[in-house]
């Protein structure tokens, strides 16, 4: 007999947030919906002149949009003034950062303002329409037939918009000002080791529903069991009281039940013969939910992840994570990577090297990362970019902070490859900043309690012994994990002082090194005592690996960095020229002699612990 209990707990998320007008779409993928990516026009505007009047006023402070670009208007005839066509202005593709597509705005800051033309096929008079972003960096602000949709910030996240009222059959303009200018009270801050790439960064996609249709739905093991299934669904529109069914084809379990008068609904389903889902094992299992004239479908794995003392148990046995540090950039075309493709070059290479494991620093990678991740069996660690000096009493800054944290896990909440949400990465020792970091760590775990929490922290040095390294960030009480990045023999000293590093860690947990690490110029080969030479990294790589295995709790670790990657603070000529080259690869896909050496190191941990 199935025992399915209705359960009165809290909906998931999908909700006209009040200050702003976006809604959450998840799952965006299995949807029905019309791609908006290709060449858009754009309008590079260094002074915004399309945004603000000459008074420095808003165009769109009010509803009725009264000049500017937003409303993408052409000279009705020969005596009318308009200084702005973007019928005849240049293109650039969608997604992508400008950046990469236009030498004249590779180090460009500031406003690009798009625009594209769609026409519209109801398939049902009733069915509503949603425009979806999957990133856009950092700002934008989104018009569509000359009205304003809302404006989002934060350039890892995806919005939407609901814009069934506003849309025509043909000829509907949408224009979104994009501003990657940065801001001290911003997330991330002015200052980052990463390229500010700007633009509509992922992709824009037409999204077609019933007036009721299934906004969210979250698939799980029922904490602290392996054989339940959970499953919450969040119907949105106006007739919510309906049967939603929800099955496994797979595992040949299915039920039906009404959703309550919110549109929500859990059920928890007995499930004797799952198959767990693991690195040796990526076993993903079809899900199929409808509900009134809406289905959805997706391919879900089924996990336990948690961290017993110093171990971290996967499906309740030990694992020692055999990670890399990865940038979301395809260094081969160069620019932000945003497509299956850039994600399979990419996490094809972590398999290369041996890796179970990635970090996507410093900020939310697109959907196909962890999507894939789930196919090859990757675990993952997803991060907000609450980079080195945010403004902790900013209240502002926190809000912006948490709602980067919340869009993440709405958005990844049905990957089993994710299993750790980072709240931040080498922030400086404070109380301000702890409590900032302590309520993310809350907000992390009151949207989703399955997974790990942590946060690269810093590491101390202790001033009667350089050799003595000392972790007791006091951030480290709030965590599940106590990872930190250790730079020993590049930023501290040289190789031969790896050797005689000792560690005094303050948290029984499981340790993870976040990151290490060494510039090397792929090619120059030298002494290994001479910076930048492929010589001096691999030395690195050969001495840390083995200090890190003297750590009592060390249970994995992700090295800096899988690629070479742009950066506008690695400066010297020749050898950087605007390139971190902390790569195992460089910007050309050559494996540096580290790369070796890791995967070695990689090779016997598998051996050592069982992993196929
Ligand atoms: C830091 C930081 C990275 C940076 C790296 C480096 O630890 O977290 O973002 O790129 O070190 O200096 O190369």
């Amino acid at each position: 007999m199935i025992r399915i209990r209705l359960l009165l707990l809290a909906g998931l998320a999908f909700a006209i947030h009040p200050a702003r007008s976006e809604v959450v779409i998840a799952n965006v993928f299995a949807r029905h919906t019309t791609s908006l990516n290709g060449q858009w026009h754009v309008i590079v505007d260094p002074y915004d002149t399309g945004f603000w009047d000459y008074r420095r006023r808003p165009y769109d402070e009010s509803a009725k949009i009264s000049g500017g670009f937003a409303l993408d208007h052409l000279a009705g005839d020969r005596t009318e003034l308009v200084e702005y066509n973007f019928d005849t202005s240049p293109a650039l593709k969608v997604p992508g950062d400008w950046n990469s597509q236009d030498d004249k705005l590779f180090y460009y800051e500031g406003s690009v303002w798009y625009r594209t033309k769609f026409d519209v096929q109801k398939t049902a008079p009733d069915h509503r329409f949603f425009v979806y972003f999957g990133a856009v960096n950092y700002e934008a602000n989104v018009y569509l037939n000359g009205r304003k949709l809302g404006r989002h910030i934060g350039g890892f996240t995806p919005f939407a918009y609901e814009i069934t009222g506003l849309v025509k059959e043909s000829g509907n303009s949408l224009v979104v000002r994009v501003n990657n200018n940065r801001h001290a009270d911003a997330v991330p801050t002015v200052n980052t080791d990463w390229w500010n790439y700007g633009g509509i960064t992922r992709d824009v996609l037409l999204v077609e529903e019933p007036a009721t249709f299934i906004a969210n739905f979250l698939v799980r093991l029922k904490p602290g069991t392996t054989n339940t299934i959970e499953t919450r669904v969040q119907l949105d529109g106006p007739d919510k009281e309906k049967f939603v069914k929800i099955s496994f084809p797979s595992l040949k379990l299915a039920a039906d039940l009404m959703a309550d008068q919110d549109g929500f609904v859990q059920y928890e389903l007995p499930a004797t013969n799952l198959v767990l889902w693991s690195p040796e094992n990526p076993v993903l299992n079809d899900v199929e939910i409808s509900a009134g004239g809406d289905s959805l479908k997706d391919r879900v794995g089924f996990r336990t992840i948690e961290a017993s003392g110093r171990d971290i148990l996967l499906n309740g046995k030990k694992i020692f994570l055999r990670g890399v540090c990865l940038h979301e950039e395809n260094p081969r075309r160069g620019g932000r990577a945003w497509s299956e493709d850039d994600a399979r070059l990419l996490l094809g290479w972590a398999k290369d090297l041996g890796c179970n494991f990635v970090r996507l620093a410093h900020y939310p990678h697109n959907e196909h990362m962890a999507r894939l991740a789930d196919e090859m069996g990757i675990l993952c660690w997803e991060e907000i970019p609450v980079y080195w000096t945010i403004q902790w009493t900013n209240s502002e800054t926190l809000a912006n902070a948490k709602q980067q944290l919340a869009d993440l896990i709405a958005r990844d909440q049905n990957r089993a490859s994710v299993v750790v949400w980072s709240v931040a990465n080498e922030t400086p020792v404070g109380e301000a900043r702890t409590r900032f970091l302590k309520s993310l760590v809350e907000e992390a775990r009151s949207r989703d309690g399955t997974r790990l929490i942590s946060a690269a922290m810093e590491v101390r040095t202790d001033p009667e012994d350089e050799f003595h390294k000392v972790v007791d960030d006091p951030f480290g009480e709030y965590t599940d994990l106590c990872s930190f990045n250790e730079y020993t023999g590049w930023y501290d000293g040289l190789p031969d002082k790896i050797d005689r590093i000792k560690w005094s860690i303050k948290y029984d947990k499981p340790v993870i090194i976040s990151e290490f690490g060494a510039d090397a110029k792929q090619g120059f080969h030298a002494d290994a005592l001479t910076r930048f030479s492929e010589e001096y990294q691999a030395d690195v790589y050969k001495r840390t690996l083995p200090m890190l295995e003297k750590i009592p709790g060390f249970r994995g670790c992700t090295p800096w960095i899988l690629c070479d990657f742009r950066s506008p603070r690695r400066l010297l000529p020749v050898i950087q020229d605007g390139w971190n080259i902390k790569g195992l690869i460089s910007s050309h896909g050559d494996r540096k002699l580290a790369f070796q050496v890791l995967k070695g190191f990689y090779a016997e941990k598998a051996r050592a612990t069982g992993a196929p």
